[in-house]
């Protein structure tokens, strides 16, 4: 992993702006949640509102210690988590860090996560009206739960729940995107659930649900036993994942994410069907990534002739146009 911003060698001139469900963003790089807190501890290293948008770790109703250690693990081209959803609490994140967000001109997307439809409608009645918001993430499918029969994108009824009533308690202008698990046989069928009780998009795809054993302690490598995979390992995953829903369901908007390390790895998220992509465990290692993916992935646009990114989100399904493309097209 290099943390060298690429250099171009011929200048780009990309039209980098993009849209999810109606909400312009200038360029459609973010970061994952989870992988940088609400955005602050990246401030050293590159301006945050210079991506398109910064996904928060999801928050929960109260503040939470997560998880015993160790909660991290190596894994081949990947790393397994097992944090166990870490977090002030809503009230102390709109507090301290949805206004440092907003005060640096940031595009906050807040991820939220719960343990039943009601902790959902709490935090979703909480950000009503918040400074700065951009959009809401429900993060339906975090795997580092007690119970995984827990794990509400696992099942199309209860994914649906909770959409339909984060839908209802949220803003009209505000976007409420499903995050998926990949962990799943179908995942159209949970897409189109959630579509149908009201997201407005979907952010795909979590961890995939791992395990590591250590072979010295002869036990497993994490406390809580199972983890979330995430990295160049699970790409392949993610992308067949974002390109199934998008073939079937193509006026749905897309944040991809899974193992996105470099520009042409963003670039095969957009083709797949994203309108966006989010950057997560590479920052781990390489903070300045995602300024550094959204650099390479302006040039690598630039080299092939490509002026706007728009134009390249779903070329690699069979499907139409997107209305919201068009309508970027007509307001120009
Ligand atoms: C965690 O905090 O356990 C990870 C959250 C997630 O993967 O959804």
């Amino acid at each position: 992993m290099t943390s060298t911003v690429a250099r171009p060698s011929v200048a780009p001139a990309v039209d980098l702006r993009t849209t999810l469900a109606g909400v312009r963003f200038p360029n459609p790089v973010f970061t994952a949640s989870g992988c940088a807190a609400a955005g602050r501890e990246l401030a050293q290293f590159f301006d945050v509102a210079a991506l398109g948008g910064v996904v928060t770790k999801s928050i929960m109703v109260r503040p939470r210690s997560g998880r015993p250690t160790p909660r991290m693990a190596e894994t081949p081209s990947g790393m397994l988590n097992s944090i166990g959803l870490q977090g002030p609490g809503i009230d102390a994140f709109l507090e301290h860090d949805l206004p440092w967000l907003a005060d640096r001109g940031a595009r906050a997307v807040v991820s939220i996560a719960g343990g039943s439809v009601e902790e959902y409608v709490r935090l979703a009645t909480k950000l009503r009206g918040a400074p700065g918001l951009a959009m809401v993430e429900v993060n339906i499918s975090c795997p580092n739960v007690e119970d995984r029969g827990q794990v509400f994108a696992g099942d199309s009824g209860a994914a649906a729940a909770v959409i339909s009533a984060v839908r209802r308690q949220s803003p009209a202008h505000i976007p409420v995107f499903a995050k998926l698990s990949p962990d799943v046989t179908d995942i159209v069928a949970i897409a189109r659930a959630c579509v149908d009780a009201g997201a407005d998009g979907l952010s795909m795809v979590n961890t995939l649900l791992g395990m590591v054993i250590d072979t010295t302690t002869l036990r497993p490598a994490l406390a809580g036993v199972t983890g979330g995979l995430s990295g160049p390992a699970i790409r392949p995953v993610a992308l067949r994942c974002v390109w199934q829903v998008a073939q079937v369901l193509p006026e749905v908007p897309i944040l991809g994410m899974g193992g996105v390390r470099t520009g042409l790895d963003a670039l095969q998220f957009l083709l797949a069907g994203a309108s966006a992509v989010s950057v997560g465990t590479a920052v781990f290692g390489d903070p300045r990534a995602p300024v550094r993916v959204l650099a390479e992935l302006e040039q690598a646009l630039a080299e092939r002739g490509i002026d706007r990114v728009a134009d390249v989100i779903g070329l690699a399904t069979d499907r139409l146009p997107r209305p919201d493309i068009a309508r970027t097209e007509e307001e120009q």
